[in-house]
């Protein structure tokens, strides 16, 4: 038994926001500093009120349809959320209400950018192991809630969106290769480190990101995990038809697929329009490229996360 993409649906709300835009609410920024340090040029914010369970519907829903599907047909409903509607109950199980499913299991997955891949990673072992046979993972951000708009080095970096996939089981792979990490002794360098107790925040709310830090260890680990995926499918890097790593800034793109030697023509870039959008920047990358041609079925496409916790991972599949 195997498990295989049979639909994918993303959604990104309102308007697209651009870095000019950005500087005239307010910010000490400019379209310069951006695009030369991230790649950013657009991002979508969610309307207040808008919540990442708004989001994975609309994203959820067009996935549904791609598949054929139903959502009273889903057995599985996996949300990779860092930033839930509540505390409890779990988004993915708000989603599940708002599609009209009952009886499916359903939890989120916390594990920040890394948290599609995670979602993906467990649906395939739900399917392999024989309990589930048709899953919904899901990536959905609302990072604007979580931003500090006085901090200019990181309001300019993330977006909100959300983006799905339907995984079925199948007698023929679908997902190759997938492995997932973390090391919780970096969690220092991304957090939002803060809660609420007794009826009040406790601590900072915001998150907060030693860029340079960040930066070095994404590079690193995105390059090992891609590494240890291939091995796993006995394939290389020249067997990998696209490449769809985090979309945190394009100089981290660059890194690794040099680092995977790999040209830029084989990775799927979004973050010039779409910025961060933390577990929902691969689903939503998938969903443009296959939409607009570029992955057709057969190809075999390379999925990297890397977030804070820290954790990293990788899905290598045949789509
Ligand atoms: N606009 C204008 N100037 C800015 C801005 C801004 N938005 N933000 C910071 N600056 C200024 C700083 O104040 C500083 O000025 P100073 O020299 O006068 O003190 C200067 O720019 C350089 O700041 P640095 O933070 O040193 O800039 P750096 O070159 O490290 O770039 C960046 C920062 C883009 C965040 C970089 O470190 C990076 O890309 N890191 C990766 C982090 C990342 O992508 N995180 C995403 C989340 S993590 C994840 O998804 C895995």
């Amino acid at each position: 038994m195997f498990s295989r993409i049979t639909g994918i649906g993303s959604f990104l709300p309102g308007a697209a926001v651009s870095n000019g835009d950005l500087a005239d609410r307010g910010i000490e920024t400019s379209d310069e500093w951006i695009v030369s340090r991230t790649g950013i040029r657009f991002r979508h914010l969610a309307a207040s009120g808008e919540t990442a369970s708004d989001l994975a519907l609309a994203a959820s829903r067009r996935a549904l349809a791609a598949a054929g599907l139903e959502a009273s047909d889903l057995d599985l409903i996996i949300v990779a959320t860092s930033t839930p509607d509540f505390i409890f109950p779990s988004t993915a199980c708000l989603l599940q209400g708002k599609l009209g499913n009952q009886g499916a299991t359903a939890f989120d997955v916390q594990a920040v950018c890394s948290g599609f891949v995670y979602g993906l990673t467990i649906a395939d072992k739900f399917i392999r192991s024989g309990s589930h046979r048709r899953a919904l993972v899901v990536g959905a951000e609302v990072f604007s809630r979580i931003l500090d708009w006085k901090d200019r080095g990181t309001c300019v970096l993330f977006g909100d969106g959300a983006g799905a996939v339907v995984v079925e089981a199948a007698e023929q792979p679908g997902i190759l290769a997938s492995a997932i990490h973390a090391d919780g002794t970096y969690n220092p360098i991304l957090c939002v480190p803060g809660t609420v107790a007794g009826g009040a925040v406790i601590g900072d709310p915001f998150l907060r990101m030693d860029g340079q830090a960040v930066f070095k260890f994404a590079v690193r680990v995105l390059g090992e995990v891609a590494q240890e995926v291939l091995d796993q499918a006995r394939l290389t890097t020249s067997d990998v038809d696209w490449l769809i790593p985090h979309q945190a800034n394009i100089r981290i793109l660059q890194a690794t697929a040099k680092r995977l030697s790999m040209d830029m023509d084989r990775v799927i870039t979004t973050v010039d329009r779409h910025g961060n959008t933390s577990a929902a920047s691969i689903p939503l990358a998938l969903d443009l490229a296959v939409r607009d041609g570029r992955i057709q079925r057969g190809a075999h496409v390379l999925l990297e996360g890397v977030g804070g916790g820290f954790t990293w991972g990788g899905v290598l599949l045949r789509y």
